[in-house]
């Protein structure tokens, strides 16, 4: 036995993923407990691998695999989705393997062809096609922009294990490889951040997927995600958090976001909070000198409204804040309220900025915010709270 170990899921399915114990920075997503590479091997007449791990990841992989036959005998390899997370060491087992055949979708085989630019034996299949492994036979789910437009998921009908890739799955390193095993409130916050980082401008679609997969009458015994944990047990809860999650459920809460030069928009935030607080929303004051923005936007998921605050620095927007609005334009939040705040010296542009930018975020701005000429004094502090009792009486009426 060798120090990396396959891990058996089924009687034929067994993980042959990685850990990625130390990533923090997951394009721009801070992965704070790490993540998981799922890889598996499903060991029919026809031994397939499906999907493969980042590449530095490649040889922890192959171990895992060796752990329980030659990865020679790997006769197919089906790579569900192109970006290189998942297959930065195709190019590498295939070079070991010399698999028969690489099955991927139709834009899976031209991701795959952009990424690595050298003929690597694929073959395209379609939504509903089936490939026959001797003993065991594969469905293909195509899950086009789930979040790429080559993701597809595979069915494995036998053992009626759902290889899922990206969804239903978290950024979380562990060593239990099972849900079961995690704490529900670790397994529901990563899933949270994960589906408000990554799946939230797809939330449509995903609602499409839960539905349709009900419709295919395909029983899930496993769901063996990309990453994270593999649901064996309470199967509908995943699918169950990631169908409220798509439906954008927003509560009586607010995030009240800023950045600041000299405490001034900060102590604005603050009175805002007080405001909120004093209709009885439960608040989120978040600094991006302490908080990333991909907990801001974790927190914004039940959110009902934002609040946004910059001071002005050389004529537009303090760099932090620009930062998170752009993140959050790309997520395309539904039925959120938004107002803006921040203090200034002598020309002021960041409250304007800030309002279009919540307006093209497609954010339903309550008010044309509230500006401050360096240091907020009583009067402005008033205002801020009246800001923020603005907002909260709108979330009172709508939660
Ligand atoms: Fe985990 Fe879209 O890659």
């Amino acid at each position: 036995m060798g120090a990396f170990n396959a891990v058996k899921i089924t009687d034929k399915v067994y993980w042959v993923g990685a850990i990625d114990w130390g990533i923090r920075d997951f394009h721009g997503y801070l992965t704070t407990r790490g993540t998981t590479y799922n890889a598996y091997l499903v060991l029919a007449d026809k031994v397939t691998l499906v999907d493969t791990v980042k590449k530095p990841f490649f040889c922890e992989m192959m171990e895992r695999i060796k752990s329980v036959i030659e990865p020679q005998k790997i006769a197919y390899i089906v790579s569900n989705h192109s970006e290189i997370d998942h297959s930065g060491a195709l190019t590498d087992a295939i070079s070991v393997v010399k698999p028969e055949k690489v099955f991927a979708s139709v834009n899976g085989v031209e991701n795959l062809r952009a990424h690595f630019h050298e003929d690597l034996n694929l073959v395209a299949v379609k939504d509903g096609e089936k490939l026959n492994l001797g003993d065991a036979n594969i469905l293909f789910v195509e899950t086009k922009m789930l979040h790429w437009p080559d993701s597809m998921a595979s069915y494995l009908i036998e053992e009626k294990v759902l290889f899922s890739q990206d969804g239903f799955g978290m950024h979380l390193a562990t060593g239990e490889r099972f849900a079961d095993e995690i704490s529900e409130e670790i397994l529901c916050y990563e899933a949270t951040k994960y589906y408000a980082n990554i799946l939230l401008p797809f939330s449509s679609l995903i609602l499409r997927l839960i539905e349709r997969i009900k419709s295919l009458g395909i029983e899930i015994r496993i769901l063996a995600p990309d990453h994270g944990p593999i649901w064996r047990k309470e199967i509908d809860k995943i699918v169950g958090w990631y169908a409220s999650f798509a439906e954008q459920k927003r509560a009586r809460k607010a995030v009240v976001v800023y950045d600041t030069m000299w405490g001034s928009t900060a102590r604005m935030g603050s009175a805002i909070c007080e405001g909120l607080i004093s209709c009885g929303v439960s608040v989120k004051q978040m600094s991006l000198k302490s908080c990333h923005r991909s907990d801001v936007v974790t927190e914004l998921l039940d959110a009902g409204a934002i609040a946004v605050g910059s001071p002005t620095l050389n004529n537009g927007v303090f760099p932090t804040v620009a930062d998170l609005l752009t993140y959050i334009k790309g997520l395309k939040m539904k039925n959120l309220l938004g107002v803006a705040f921040g203090s200034y010296g002598w020309s002021g542009e960041a409250l304007k900025i800030l309002n279009e930018s919540l307006s093209q975020a497609g954010i339903l701005l309550v008010s044309d915010g509230v500006k401050v000429r360096f240091v907020p004094g009583e009067g402005a502090l008033k205002e801020c709270y009246s800001l923020g009792v603005l907002v909260g009486e709108n979330l009172r009426r709508r939660y």
